[in-house]
């Protein structure tokens, strides 16, 4: 028989982390499988736009709010020409794309992704390549995009139909450069002097654009955190951010270790910021860094099928990893985790949007549907927007194989001013037991409950699927009550919550 468990949370108007960065919410696509091929872009689809575009896939992105999508890699972006992917289309090479061994057609490129992007409501990240190239194309690249005119390069962008600069804000100084599968992998040294060069040319280029440095690949590489302070004894004036990126599998099914990851992803930020603030102290620096955690999410259901993949075609279901519901509470967690730094976390991308360890899966010609994944994101970017309360929390711990003292409860609390809201997002991890919130929400006096959206299920391994792409689906709950300042709720076993609360 179900027991039920006891957690206690506080949270209090005057007691706050700091405001929500929107581009907390972004996302990547990258040119990989079928990500823009078949993915947002299908000309043939019955839904496909003007623009080849497919509109389902559009309306899908705009329902998640996605503030801004990096681009175009990922790894392709090591051994990526921009220049191939503008002009006519017709003119365009063929290439082969060492990254990830497929045929790249060039069909798609920088103009065409920043038309979606305006239709996605959404802003451009753009990677530069310094894997195989470095400052000229860097340079280059800016001055096409965003440079207004009187220029080769910008009066190129006219000339190919793009009138107006677009003003690309943030832009990402190559991709994993600590990597030994990056084309054109660099020690710390050799990637410190380079960026460094790169970031003063484009900032002379355009004053207002704000550049990413890369840290580790993840906190696993051998080299951390020892890359990220010397990339940053390079780069610190020149660059606003450091990067991060991490994902997590289930190899051995284990659902009490796999949910406990957002811990190592918890310790994988604290020790980003301290090296940031460490090399800020040798620098005698005023400047803080910040930190755009620009890939994360849950990879692994994939592996063995790409392994099998024959190298050299042309948008191979690569990397699709279907979704359950364990892994869409780890993904609840993370964005919990994230939250819980928004102090210094001004950037997130989940990895990545459509197809390639994506929220959003495509069928060639058929159905656009929503993964498990898609939901916890969905309702962090519309109702996580505002000031994060830092809460304190008192609950059951367990010990996992990895992680000790593992609380069954991960959550956080957003207050949205403008609407007079204040939402608790919360993860229960108890694989037997709901669990009893007792929850003090002070300084909230005459608030009341507006919803309780749960995602959960019988089942923590079922996944949406074409045939079945509304096995799990969020549904609303009304258990939770509130009491003055005391806001009582249970959290169902294994599920993820959204308490919106509003006056
Ligand atoms: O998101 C998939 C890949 O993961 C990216 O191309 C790369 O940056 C990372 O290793």
């Amino acid at each position: 028989m179900a027991n039920t468990q006891k957690a206690m949370m506080i949270v209090d108007k005057h007691y706050k982390i700091g405001k929500v960065d929107p581009r907390l919410y972004g996302s990547f696509i990258e040119h990989l499988g079928r990500a823009v091929y078949e993915g947002i872009y299908e000309p043939d689809h019955p839904k496909a736009d003007v623009r080849g575009f497919r509109k389902d896939v559009l309306e899908l992105v705009c329902e998640l709010n996605v503030p801004i999508v990096r681009y175009p890699g990922g790894n392709f972006v090591s051994g990526y020409n921009w220049e191939d992917g503008i002009g006519p289309v017709e003119e365009r090479p063929s290439r082969l794309e060492l990254a990830w061994r497929v045929i790249e057609t060039n069909e798609v490129g920088l103009n065409e992704f920043c038309e979606w992007a305006n239709k996605a409501n959404t802003e451009v990240m753009m990677a530069v390549n310094l894997g195989t190239r470095g400052i000229q194309d860097a340079k280059n690249i800016l001055e096409y995009c965003n440079h207004p005119g009187g220029t080769y390069w910008s009066d190129l962008r006219k000339k190919h139909g793009y009138r107006d600069p677009y003003n690309i804000k943030v832009w990402c100084l190559g991709n994993e450069m600590d990597g030994p599968w990056q084309i054109g992998h660099k020690t710390a040294e050799e990637y410190g002097r380079i960026a460094y060069e790169t970031a003063k040319v484009m900032k002379w280029v355009d004053p207002e654009i704000e550049l990413v440095a890369c840290g580790s690949s993840s906190s696993k590489m051998p080299t951390f955190p020892e890359w990220e302070a010397t990339v940053l004894e390079h780069t610190y004036d020149y660059v606003d951010y450091l990067s991060l990126h991490i994902y997590y599998g289930n190899q051995d099914n284990n659902t009490p270790n796999f949910l406990a990851n957002s811990l190592d992803m918890d310790e994988f930020i604290k020790t980003v910021i301290s090296t940031c603030d460490y090399v800020k102290a040798k620098k005698r620096s005023k400047k803080k860094i910040n930190l755009s955690f620009d890939e994360w999410n849950v990879w692994y259901h994939s592996n063995e099928a790409d392994s099998k993949l024959e190298p050299w075609c042309m948008a191979p279901h690569q990397l699709e990893d279907i979704y359950n519901l364990e892994d869409a509470l780890l993904v609840g967690c993370m964005l919990i985790t994230l939250l819980k730094h928004v102090d210094r976390v001004k950037i997130g991308c989940l990895a990545q949007l459509v197809n390639v360890i994506a929220p959003i899966m495509t069928e060639k010609g058929g159905l656009a549907w929503r993964q498990t994944i898609y939901y916890p994101f969905m309702h962090a970017s519309n109702y996580g927007r505002g000031t994060v309360l830092n809460p304190i929390i008192d609950a059951p711990k367990y010990d996992t194989k990895d992680y000790m003292d593992v609380p069954i409860i991960e959550a956080i609390a957003v207050e949205n001013d403008d609407k007079d809201e204040l939402t608790i997002f919360a993860v229960n991890r108890d694989m037997e037991d709901g669990v009893d919130l007792e929850c003090t929400i002070a300084g909230y006096e005459g608030y009341k409950i507006k919803e309780h959206i749960v995602l959960d299920g019988d089942d923590v391994k079922a996944s949406n699927t074409l045939e079945n792409p509304n096995r799990i689906v969020p549904r609303n709950l009304s258990n939770a009550q509130i009491d003055g300042e005391m806001l009582f709720v249970n959290l169902p076993r294994l599920s993820w919550n959204v308490i919106r609360l509003a006056k």
